[in-house]
């Protein structure tokens, strides 16, 4: 197989969520196959951190401190892409969060507020993107979902849920739409990836990780390291005829129904 198959020299990737997490894994993963990068996050501690990782891997990379919440700010964060690397070969639209609460409880400014995250933030960078990959005939977008993509998961997600279905549909749409004109547009759907929330749950209520774990017939968690390589086939030529895909990170959940069984261990009977 040839190396330049993954080889993304020369290219312009935008990501938000870039300073820790899914978003910074994904940033190095590009940097490390030769992209130059606009680093997008409200952290901005974190995201230079990021920047700073990046050029010594001998790439260039921006910062922009901005809330994905706020289209304005998506559309000056694009102006800005034009003036400074004058091109957008990949995006990948990280950034964004819910906000739990059971769907009898749950007041509709913080419905709202999620759905600004991550259906707004999401797609108004989708469209700034898009427009400029549609001018040049070429480009690549990643949408992360989850598997409350398509699939329920309880606890207070309605919020969350909500969106990241909107997620799944925004992807195949504009898959559809933009796709005979050179620009594919997929999503990931992770399954638990741990970060710092996550793992703060994981302490608070500690049988959360068995419950999580018997669901991944993997058995382990993600790691935000676990999006590297998808990133980087998804932003380069070799997935050229992939689109409008919704593709698991996920240890094998999805493929696993809800009723099944916990996971056989290698030292367990088959039967
Ligand atoms: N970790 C998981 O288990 C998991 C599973 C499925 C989907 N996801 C989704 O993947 C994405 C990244 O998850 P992660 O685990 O890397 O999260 P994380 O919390 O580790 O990192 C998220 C990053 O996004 C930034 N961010 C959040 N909201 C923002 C906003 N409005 N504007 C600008 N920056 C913002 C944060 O500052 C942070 O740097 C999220 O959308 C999350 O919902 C995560």
């Amino acid at each position: 197989m040839s190396s330049t198959l993954f080889d993304l020299s020369h290219k312009v990737a935008v990501v938000t969520g870039a300073a820790q997490g899914i978003g910074r894994a994904m940033s190095m993963a590009l940097a490390e196959a030769g992209a130059d990068l606009m680093l997008v996050d409200r952290n901005e501690a974190g995201v230079r951190q990021t920047a700073v990782d990046i050029a010594k891997l001998g790439r260039r990379a921006e910062v922009a401190v901005i809330n994905v919440s706020e289209p304005a700010q998506i559309r000056a964060l694009f102006a800005r892409v034009d003036a400074e690397f004058g091109r957008v070969d990949f995006l990948g639209n990280v950034a964004g969060e819910g906000i739990l609460g059971a769907p009898e409880d749950i007041a509709l400014e913080d419905v709202e507020q999620v759905w600004r995250d991550l259906v707004f933030g999401r797609f108004c960078a989708c469209q700034e993107a898009g427009r400029r990959m549609l001018a040049a005939g070429r480009g690549s977008i990643v949408n992360i979902g989850s598997l409350a993509s398509v699939t329920a998961l309880g606890r207070g997600h309605i919020a969350y849920s909500m969106a990241m279905g909107a997620v799944a549909q925004m992807t195949r749409e504009l898959s559809t739409e933009w796709s005979g004109q050179g620009v594919r547009v997929n999503a990931i759907l992770p399954a638990q990836v741990l970060n710092p929330s996550l793992e703060k749950r994981i302490a608070a209520t500690p049988e959360l990780a068995d419950q999580f774990l018997s669901g991944i017939p993997a058995g382990r968690f993600g790691r935000p390291s676990d999006i590297m390589g998808l990133a980087v086939l998804l932003a380069s030529d070799a997935s050229e005829w992939i689109t409008g895909a919704l593709i698991p990170m996920d240890g094998g959940n999805l493929a696993m129904n809800g009723g099944g069984s916990v996971r056989r261990r290698k030292s367990e009977p088959k039967a």
